[in-house]
């Protein structure tokens, strides 16, 4: 029987090689921003609101702001805090303005067991809110800095 102290260093250990072998999270490299990514910080929006993703292109009409983003593929994160499954379709459609993506289509969110399309996003003061039709959901900003790995396709049925 091993000493629990020993065990507990051991553990101390294992935990911190884990760590080390975690950050920087290589799924998620600074290469993946995209400039889509980049026009997010630029709207005053964070660039994690877009997965970790290639992204095959990206247009804004700078009067209108109505913009499209195609993806790779589409992609499922998990949004953070509170684990939500999200879906982003390849192709991402809305109206972009100053802190504030209006029209938005092609993000969904699970929750209360039902699927809901994410209608906008924006920022306000060191918080983001979602828009889902009426209601909305807030989250610190930061939680939003780094942008989620995709967690591999899903079908968009
Ligand atoms: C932007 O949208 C406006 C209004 O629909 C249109 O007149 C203009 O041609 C568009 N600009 C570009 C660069 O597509």
């Amino acid at each position: 029987m091993m000493n629990p102290k020993v065990l507990f260093v051991l553990a101390l250990l294992l935990n911190l090689v884990a760590n080390s072998f975690q950050k920087p999270n290589p799924k998620t490299p600074k290469s993946t921003l995209s400039r889509a990514h980049v026009e997010l910080v630029s709207y005053g929006l964070p660039s994690g609101l877009l997965p970790a993703t290639t992204v095959l292109g990206y247009a804004v009409n700078r009067t209108t702001g109505e913009f499209t983003v195609k993806l790779g593929g589409a992609c499922k994160i998990t949004l953070p805090p509170d684990n939500y499954v999200a879906t982003y379709s390849d192709t991402i459609s809305g109206k972009i303005v100053q802190g504030k993506i209006a029209e938005l289509d092609g993000i969904r969110v699970r929750a209360f067991f039902k699927w809901w399309s994410i209608t906008g996003i924006r920022s306000s003061g060191d918080d983001i809110v979602f828009e889902v039709g009426m209601v909305t959901a807030k989250y610190p900003s930061k939680n939003f800095d780094d942008s989620p790995a995709c967690e591999g396709q899903h079908s968009s049925s």
